[in-house]
Parts: structure tokens; C-alpha cells; sequence
């Protein structure tokens, strides 16, 4: 469903599951990113009655996930640590047209936020097939479910507005950026790493 170019390395999921402290550190602050990131969109985008309705409906789930992971941090005796800084998303970042229409940076960012929602989607899912702890194996499987209808969000609604746009070319060419980009990770302790 997703159509990503390159799967993560499933040892990957060993990496994380050895570090989850600090994976869950790093995955609060990405949700942190994501509700914040929708907020953004809406802001630019205030005159899309239905964008803004959906947007503001997607940010709260990500601000919940952001609480989710704030519980589990402090049941197991953790400590939410420093925000991180994401390079894998401030990489992605760049594939964005700066400077075109309105539209076309409206497209390019909804791409751009359904890109990191497959990734992210496809990361919770080896997580929750690899990982041996329960408790975070159902928790990673329930995130899937909820980042993979965010994908289709933010899809939809490129495809929607963005009809004057090659909306499938644009999305082809991030996917193949992406792609590349992407082979320089799998080895670290974050949930884009
Ligand atoms: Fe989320
Ligand atoms: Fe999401």
C-alpha cells in the first residue's frame, strides 16, 4: 500500500529494541513533529474548509500519540530526554519546491507529510513484528493502523487540490529520492535512524 522504494533492514528493529529508552525519546519528539507539522498546514492552508477539519482531527490524534508515549516513558521509569533533531526528515525537507505557486508548495508538503507518515508506518511495523516486549509490540501495531490512515490523508488531499498538478509524477519523484536517501539509514537508535 505504501509503495516505498527500499525496506528497512529488519535488524534495524534489534538496534531499537536495545535502546528503547531512547527510541521512545526520540519517537515522542517525531509525534511532537507530526502534530505540530499538521498545525503548520493548516495555518497556509486556512481557506480548505475540509483540509483544516481533517488537519485539526490529525494533529490531535498525533498529540495523543505524543501523550501515549509521555505514559509509557513514565511507567517504565524513563525520562522524556531533549528533543531531537530528525535528519532523515530535515533531508527529506529539501526535496520540497521552494518558491513555486502556492499550490505546488501546498502539494509538495502534503507529499512530503505522507512520505514521512509511510516511513514512519513502516518502521511501527517492524517494531511490532520484531520486537519481543509485548506490551510495545500492540502498542507499535496500533500507531501503524493510525499513521497509515494519516498517509491517506494527506494523499487525498494532495490529489485533491492538487488538480492542475502531475500529483503521481510529483509523489514518483519523492518516492525515488527517498529511496536514495533512505540507504544511509537503518543503523541507528531513532524511529527515523
Ligand atoms: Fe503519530
Ligand atoms: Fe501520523
Amino acid at each position: 500500500m505504501l509503495h516505498l522504494k527500499l525496506e528497512t533492514d529488519p535488524r534495524w528493529a534489534t538496534i531499537a529494541e536495545e535502546n528503547i529508552e531512547e527510541i521512545l525519546t526520540d519517537h515522542a519528539w517525531c509525534e511532537q513533529k507530526a502534530c505540530t507539522n499538521a498545525i503548520t498546514i493548516i495555518t497556509h492552508n486556512s481557506q480548505y474548509e475540509d483540509l483544516v477539519t481533517d488537519l485539526l482531527e490529525l494533529a490531535k490524534e498525533e498529540l495523543e500519540h505524543f501523550q501515549m508515549v509521555h505514559e509509557i516513558i513514565k511507567k517504565r521509569g524513563y525520562t522524556l530526554g531533549r528533543e531531537r533533531k530528525d535528519h532523515y526528515v530535515n533531508q527529506l525537507y529539501k526535496f520540497m519546491n521552494k518558491g513555486g505557486s502556492h499550490l505546488q508548495s501546498m502539494v509538495d508538503r502534503l507529499l512530503f507529510s505522507a512520505m514521512i507518515e509511510a516511513r514512519s508506518c513502516e518502521r511501527f511495523k517492524l517494531l511490532s513484528q520484531r520486537i519481543k516486549d509485548k506490551e510495545l509490540s500492540k502498542f507499535y501495531y496500533d500507531l501503524m493502523v493510525s499513521e497509515a490512515g494519516h498517509y491517506t490523508t494527506f494523499i487525498g488531499f494532495a490529489r485533491k487540490y492538487g488538480q492542475d498538478i502531475d500529483v503521481d509524477k510529483r509523489w514518483k519523484e519523492l518516492v525515488a529520492f527517498e529511496g536514495e536517501l533512505i540507504k544511509s539509514y537503518g543503523k541507528s537508535e531513532t524511529i527515523h535512524g
